[in-house]
């Protein structure tokens, strides 16, 4: 039976499997959940008394963590990815090449949008594999799967193959837009090799061109109506495309973070148009107070869409800006899924969306909003999980109740509803309606009097405990002088306020970052109170200042495993929590003794930390993801070499200089341009990545 209705592609030669069984078993975490909530009684809800819910309540990985740390990858850098000795790093999947099948990527000349649309799109990041199901022990392929990807956003120098951009035209916006979005393709694992497959029925990409519907509270909202829809309910695409999430019905979740830099305007813009309570009308020369909270400019961040395409342009598309910061749900098996916008997940820039069921089947997603001083959130559906009836759980994220996170200094919580009437979004207040609160949802948090935090990002959550971590990159707008706070009508701009710090947020200044976790009341995911902690500081034990330093715990001598900035964060199945950073990459000021970007194992039972891999000069490590053996391990290296200045491999010639392996472009010698890229890593002796040593298990 095929796996979607829909779908006319039959994912199972047997022709045996159940499409129940098959999507019971899409998620190896959904049965580890129900494994869990059946018979796992070491870990069951009542081993867990009050007194241990906050700190140190996560157990010790299982399997333990059991690879020799990396030194830091100080400066000069390695233009490599690199690896503990028994791991295996190689490039996988890069900018540029086929989906599908089609002739290798040719660096040397600029992207087309037709060329575009059949080959990667750029700057790689949040990313899921979705097995295939087998027939037999596990039902799960650790050998076949779909890799879904998403594309952040571009270098348009790189894209456009020229060191200094000359006029915008529309090929070259065209190009920029088909360069988003999202990858999905087939891999599979050949004679011990994962490629690739292609020609493949399942590719596909999506890009900031791709038709979507809006679905859920906001469709069809007026502030989503468009002259070219004014149904508000149709839109065209996605956009910076950051961390993702997926759901337990086997549907990928991408989230559209920095949308606001894709508007601008042709004409002259006020940026400090921001009346209280002001939607529209407005004066055509000033940003209104939605736009001003989403961080709307007349420039953007200099992508030039709006020069030659009118949706893009604030001033000729009053509501193409609210159609973005939106939470996509796609189901990868079907090619011709129509992706869904979930409006009822509210709007804001969007870092991940982890999704939980509860021991009920109660499914709730987490999500951050990454700004500097905004805000955490979650979603409980209104309806449960049926893990016997796929389709009956294709619109779960269309209803239920969005709430906001404060953290209160006694290490307790609250999530607050943005519930039309509640939390202060009354009429009085200028809240109209259910849908206007899921547009405007930065305003009705700021209304609720939640927390401002320190630029969430990833989030992720226990496979057994459903305990939650959440990595806060970093913020140099706290602890300012003299302190700001967000005005309570939402008319702050977005980043603007500057808070003092506090018990969650703690360090003013903060350029190294932290991880802060919670618990929820009584371990119910749709408990409305919760216990928090900071699970850890990052910084450089080595700083003068005791402010920076931090409190990693090193796996080897003072100061080894020190990192900063994380932003990717992971728990594979075995508990072991996988943090990736995000800092400038160079080995220079801050990072002098840190180094390059890094991607740590860390054990949340105790924090000790190790440093697994050490990525090319001036990219960043993010996403992560493994078969459901844990196996083969997938990461991405984004923007490696950026900011390059004069040539395109000033700072990094990888993937191309073949320091992971072959990326099989012959045309490249020596290498011309730096790739995004997709690397795949497995353990030498075959064992499980992180985890011992086969011949030391038993
Ligand atoms: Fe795209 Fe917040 O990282
Ligand atoms: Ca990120
Ligand atoms: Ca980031």
């Amino acid at each position: 039976m095929p796996l979607h209705p829909e779908n006319e592609v039959t994912l199972n030669p047997s022709h045996n499997e159940s499409i129940l069984n098959i999507i019971d078993q899409a998620d190896p975490s959904r049965r580890r959940f129900l494994k869990f909530a059946i018979g796992g009684t070491a870990l069951s809800i009542t081993a867990f008394p009050f007194s241990m819910q906050t700190a140190q309540a996560a157990p010790a990985p299982v399997g333990g963590i059991g690879f020799t740390q990396l030194a830091a990858d100080a400066v000069p850098i390695t233009d490599a990815v690199s690896v503990p000795p028994g791991y295996t790093a190689r490039v996988f999947y890069s900018w540029g090449d086929p989906i599908s099948g089609g002739s290798a990527f040719n660096p040397n000349v600029a992207m087309t949008e037709a060329e575009q649309l059949l080959r990667s799109g750029m700057h790689h990041d949040g990313m899921h594999f979705f097995p295939f199901p087998t027939v037999g022990a596990g039902g799960v392929s650790n050998d076949r799967g779909l890799l879904a990807i998403n594309h952040e956003y571009t270098d348009e120098g790189i894209l456009h193959n020229v060191t200094l951009l000359g006029a915008q035209t529309d090929a070259m916006t065209k190009a920029s837009q088909a360069g988003h979005g999202v990858s999905i393709i087939e891999v599979r694992k050949v004679a011990g090799n994962w490629t690739v497959v292609r020609p493949s029925p399942f590719a596909r990409r999506l890009t900031a061109n791709t038709p979507m519907q809006f679905t859920g509270p906001a469709a069809g909202h007026p502030l989503l109506q468009t002259a070219a829809d004014p149904t508000g309910t149709r839109v065209l695409g996605t956009a910076n495309n950051c961390a993702h999430g997926h759901t337990p019905w086997g549907t990928y979740l991408t989230c559209e973070e920095n949308f606001n830099g894709y508007f601008g305007s042709t004409t002259q813009v006020s940026q400090t148009g921001s009346a209280p309570n002001v939607v529209q009308p407005l004066p055509q020369n000033a940003l209104n107070a939605l736009e001003s909270r989403y961080g709307i400019s007349q420039n953007g961040f200099g992508y030039r869409w709006h020069q030659t395409d009118d949706r893009f342009d604030i001033r000729k598309e009053r509501n193409e800006s609210n159609r973005f910061g939106w939470v996509v749900e796609v189901d990868p098996f079907n090619p011709r899924d129509v992706p869904k916008k979930r409006t009822a997940l509210g709007r804001f820039k969007h870092e991940s969306a982890a999704v939980v069921v509860g021991a009920d089947n109660s499914v709730v997603v987490y999500q951050g909003d990454d700004e500097r001083n905004d805000y955490i959130y979650k979603f409980v559906c209104s309806g449960k999980f049926n893990p016997t009836n796929r389709a009956a759980n294709r619109n779960l994220l269309d209803s239920g109740t969005l709430y906001v996170a404060r953290f209160d200094a006694n290490n307790t919580g609250v999530w607050l509803p943005l519930v039309l009437g509640q939390s202060g979004l009354t009429a009085a207040n200028g809240w109209n309606d259910q849908g206007e609160i899921f547009v405007r949802t930065r305003q009705a948090a700021d209304r609720a009097g939640a927390t401002m935090m320190d630029r969430p990002e990833w989030i992720a959550v226990h496979p057994t405990t459903r305990e939650v971590y959440c990595t806060l990159t970093n913020n140099n707008r706290r602890g300012t002088n003299p302190p700001s706070t967000i005005n309570p009508n939402g008319t702050s701009t977005a980043g603007g306020a500057r808070p003092p710090v506090d018990a969650a947020n703690p360090r003013p200044d903060n350029r190294y970052g932290h991880i802060i976790r919670w618990r929820e009341t009584a371990n119910d995911v749709v408990a409305t109170t919760f216990d928090w902690d900071i699970f850890v500081l990052a910084g450089d034990s080595l700083s003068a200042n005791p402010d920076r330093q931090g409190n990693i715990v090193d796996s080897g001598a003072a100061g080894s495993s020190d990192f900063g900035a994380p932003d990717g964060l992971w728990f594979d199945k075995d508990g072991r929590l996988w943090v990736q950073t995000d800092q400038q990459g160079d080995g220079a000021g801050d990072w002098v003794n840190i180094g390059a970007n890094t991607m740590s194992a860390m054990d949340p039972s105790n924090g000790t930390s190790y440093r697994f891999l050490t990525s090319p000069p001036n990219c960043e490590v993010t996403g992560v993801v493994s078969t459901p053996d844990g196996k083969t391990m997938w990461i991405n290296i984004q923007h490696p070499g950026e900011d390059w200045g004069g040539s395109f491999t000033a700072r990094s010639s990888w993937p191309d200089n073949g320091a992971n392996g072959s990326t099989g472009l012959a045309v490249v010698t020596p290498a011309v341009k730096p790739r995004s890229s997709t690397v795949v890593i497995t353990k030498n002796d075959g064992g499980v990545i992180g985890g011992p040593d086969v011949n030391q298990v038993s």
